[in-house]
C-alpha cells in the first residue's frame, strides 16, 4: 500500500514538477513530504510485522548505545540516558509483582526528572500510565481514577499535600498510593525512595513491555475537552510514536538541546518533547515550571537550540522588560501551538528571527499539521498531496446556533477558500480516533456523522479555521464548549456544574470574554438567581477557589433575569461572548473575583479601567 503510494506520489510530483518550480514552497513541501513518508513507512512497517518499536524501546536502545549522553538536565543536575535507564528499571522492580501487563497506573507529579523514572518503570513493566494535571482538585481527581481504572496511584513530593482531603476516598475504594517523599506523614501512603534504593537496576525481560499492535494505549492523557469533567484520551503507540518524529520532521538532531517548560502531564512536553528527544537522541532540558524571567537566561546557559512553547508563553516572554542582550542566544528553533501573529511578530522582533513550527493537533485528535514553511500565522500547511494522506474538510459553520450548518438534504457545506469554517478530520483506518477511556457517550460527542454522505463520520475538532489560496491553514477560534485561558482549555460544563451546586444559583451558562491584551478568553458565568435568593459574592468565592483550578475560576458573573436559549436550545452563548463585561456596556449586575477580598466584588467602571489598564491582575 505504501509502496504504492509512493510510486503514485513520485509520478504525480514528476508531472507537476515543470508547473510546480516556479512554486516557492515546492521544495521545502517535498522535503517534508518525504520525512512524512518515510515515517509512515516506519510505522507501516511496524504493522505488518506485528512488531512495534515504542517511545520506551527506541529509549532503551539509545541508553544501551549511548548510556553517558545527558537526556534530561532539570534543576541543574544532569541525568544521563543510561541514570534514567537504571533508575526506571529500578522502579520497575519495586512494582513487578504489585501489577501486570495491561494494568494502568496514576501518576501525579509536576515536572522533574523522576516524573520521566517512573513513567518508563512502568512501561518497562506493560503498563498504561495516566498523566494526571497537578492543578485539578478533589472532585475531578478522582474522576479521573474512574475513567482510566487504575489501581495504583504515584504521587510527587510536592503534590502530595493536595491529596489529603481525597485520600480517604481513594483509600476506600482500594488504590494504592506510593509518594516520593523518603517518609510520608500521611496515613496508607507508601514511600517509593527507600524501596527503590533497595532493588536492582538490572534490566527486566523485554517480553514484559513487548508491544505487538500500534493501537495498544500506552498513556492516558487528560483534557479538558468539550464537555464536563477532563477526560481520559487514550493514547496509543501510534500516536505517540506520531508525536515522538514531530523535531524530526522540522530538522531536528542529536546535538540539540531541548527546553521544555510545559507540564509533561500535557502531550506537548511528554509526547512531543521527551519522546521527541529520544527519536532524536539529543537532551532536554525541563523546567519545573515556566518562567518568563528566567526564559533566556536559562537558554543561554545551557546552549538551548530549540524551546518548546505555546502561545502564552510566548506573549508572556515579550511582556518582560526590554533588557540588553535579548538576542544573544542559540535557539534556532521554536516548535509548539497557539502563536498568534502580532505576538510572533513582536517575538521575532525582541528575540531574532528564531522559525516557530507550529503543530497543531489535539492530544486525542486524528489529524495533525505543521507549519514546516514558518510562515507568520499559520498553524499548518496542506497541499494536494498531503489532502491525499490526510481526509480533513473546513465546513459551514452557524455561530448562533453553534452547530454546522447543513443544506435541504441534511449534509455539510464546506467553506470557500479563505472562509472561516469548522474543521472536521475523517475516521478511518488511516486516521483512527481512538477516544476517551471508559466513556463510549463522550467519544460519540466528538464524532459528526453524515457529514457529505449517510454514513460517514469525522472528528469534530471544535475549531474553527481558514486555508487561503496558498494552502496555509490559520486558526480562527474554537466553537461552543471550550475556550483556553493561561495555556490551559476549560470546559465550560465542568465550571457550568461546579457554580450549580450553590444554593442561591438557579442557572449558569459559562463562556469566556475577550480581555484586550490577554491570549486566550477570561471565564464569565451568567447566572439566574433562585426566586428570593440573593446574590453571594463571598461563598462562590469559597466555591471557585475550593473546587477549580485556577485557570478555570469565572472572573466575571453576570446576573441575568432569565437565560436566553438558541433555536435547538442549547444555551445561547455567541451573544453573551459579544457582550463582554464592560459594565457600560451591560445593563446587568456584573461582579469580578477578587482574591485580596476574598470575594466576588461589584465590577464598576472604575475597575473595569484598572483591568484594562493592567492594574488589577486577572
Ligand atoms: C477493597 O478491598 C476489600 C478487601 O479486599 C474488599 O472487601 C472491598 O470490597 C474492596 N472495595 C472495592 C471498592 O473494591
Ligand atoms: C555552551 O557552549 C560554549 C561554547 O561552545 C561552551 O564553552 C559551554 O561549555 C557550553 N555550555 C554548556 C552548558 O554546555
Amino acid at each position: 500500500m505504501l509502496l504504492y503510494l509512493a510510486a503514485l506520489l513520485a509520478g504525480i510530483f514528476s508531472a507537476h514538477l515543470a508547473q510546480r518550480l516556479c512554486f516557492p514552497y515546492f521544495w521545502r513541501d517535498a522535503r517534508y513530504l518525504m520525512k512524512l513518508i518515510r515515517y509512515g513507512a516506519r510505522l507501516e512497517l511496524y504493522k505488518q510485522t506485528a512488531k512495534v518499536v515504542t517511545v520506551v524501546d527506541r529509549f532503551v536502545e539509545r541508553a544501551r548505545r549511548t548510556p553517558h549522553k545527558p537526556f534530561v538536565i532539570y534543576d541543574g543536575v544532569t541525568h544521563t540516558y543510561g541514570e534514567i535507564d537504571a533508575r526506571s528499571n529500578r522502579v520497575a522492580r519495586v512494582f513487578e509483582r504489585a501489577v501486570r501487563k495491561g494494568d494502568t497506573v496514576a501518576l501525579l507529579m509536576s515536572n522533574e526528572a523522576d516524573f520521566i523514572s517512573v513513567w518508563f518503570g512502568f512501561s518497562k513493566l506493560g503498563c498504561a500510565v495516566a498523566f494526571l494535571n497537578t492543578n485539578i482538585r478533589s472532585r475531578s481527581l478522582l474522576h479521573c481514577f474512574n475513567c482510566c481504572g487504575a489501581r495504583l496511584l504515584v504521587v510527587g513530593k510536592d503534590v502530595l499535600d493536595t491529596l489529603e482531603d481525597i485520600l480517604p476516598s481513594l483509600q476506600e475504594d482500594n488504590i494504592t498510593v506510593w509518594c516520593m517523599k523518603p517518609q510520608s506523614s500521611l496515613p496508607g501512603v507508601h514511600s517509593l525512595p527507600e524501596k527503590i534504593q533497595q532493588v536492582s537496576d538490572e534490566p527486566l525481560s523485554s517480553d514484559l513491555r513487548s508491544v505487538s499492535c500500534l493501537k495498544t494505549p500506552t498513556l492516558y492523557i487528560f483534557t479538558s475537552g468539550t464537555t464536563g469533567l477532563p477526560k481520559a484520551a487514550v493514547i496509543t503507540h501510534l500516536q505517540s510514536l506520531k508525536a515522538a518524529g514531530g523535531f524530526w520532521a522540522y530538522g531536528g538532531t542529536e546535538d540539540d538541546i531541548i527546553y521544555t517548560p510545559l507540564p509533561l502531564y500535557h502531550s506537548a512536553a511528554s509526547l512531543v518533547g521527551i519522546g521527541g528527544t529520544i527519536e532524536l537522541g539529543a537532551t532536554c532540558v525541563l523546567k519545573k515550571k515556566f518562567s518568563a524571567s528566567q526564559f533566556w537566561s536559562d537558554c543561554r546557559k545551557h546552549n538551548v537550540t530549540i524551546i518548546q512553547y505555546i502561545g502564552e508563553l510566548c506573549r508572556y516572554l515579550c511582556n518582560q522588560p526590554v533588557v540588553e542582550n535579548e538576542k544573544d542566544h542559540r535557539v534556532r528553533m521554536g516548535v509548539g501551538n497557539g502563536l498568534r501573529q502580532d505576538v510572533w511578530r513582536e517575538f521575532h522582533r525582541r528575540f531574532g528571527e528564531i522559525p516557530m513550527c507550529e503543530i497543531y493537533g489535539s492530544t486525542e485528535g486524528n489529524l495533525c499539521f505543521m507549519n514546516h514553511i514558518g510562515k507568520i500565522g499559520a498553524v499548518g500547511r496542506s497541499n494536494f498531496f498531503y489532502k491525499m494522506l490526510f481526509k480533513y474538510v473546513l465546513v459551514k459553520y452557524d455561530m448562533i446556533r453553534d452547530e454546522p450548518v447543513r443544506d435541504q438534504k441534511g449534509f455539510c457545506i464546506h467553506v470557500a477558500t479563505g472562509e472561516t469554517g469548522l474543521l472536521l478530520s475523517k475516521i478511518c483506518s488511516q486516521s483512527p480516533f481512538f477516544g476517551y477511556a471508559g466513556s463510549k457517550q463522550l467519544t460519540e460527542k466528538k464524532i459528526l456523522r453524515d457529514v457529505f454522505v449517510k454514513g460517514d463520520a469525522y472528528f469534530n475538532t471544535g475549531d474553527l479555521m481558514a486555508e487561503d489560496e496558498d494552502n496555509f491553514i490559520c486558526f480562527k477560534d474554537r466553537v461552543g464548549d471550550t475556550f483556553r485561558w493561561k495555556g490551559e482549555n476549560v470546559a465550560t460544563t465542568e465550571v457550568t456544574e461546579t457554580l450549580g451546586q450553590v444554593d442561591f444559583i438557579q442557572e449558569v451558562n459559562v463562556y469566556g470574554v475577550h480581555v484586550p491584551g490577554q491570549e486566550g478568553r477570561a471565564g464569565m458565568a451568567a447566572v439566574v438567581l433562585r426566586p428570593e435568593c440573593t446574590f453571594d459574592g463571598r461563598k462562590l468565592f469559597d466555591l471557585v477557589m475550593r473546587e477549580l483550578p485556577s485557570y478555570a475560576r469565572p472572573l466575571f458573573i453576570r446576573l441575568q433575569e432569565s437565560m436566553e436559549m438558541t433555536s435547538t436550545f442549547k444555551q445561547q452563548k455567541f451573544s453573551l461572548v459579544q457582550s463582554g463585561f464592560n459594565p457600560s456596556d451591560v445593563s446587568d449586575p456584573l461582579y469580578v473575583l477578587d482574591s485580596t477580598e476574598r470575594c466576588f466584588i461589584p465590577l464598576s467602571s472604575c475597575v473595569y479601567d484598572t483591568i484594562l489598564t493592567g492594574v488589577r491582575k486577572l
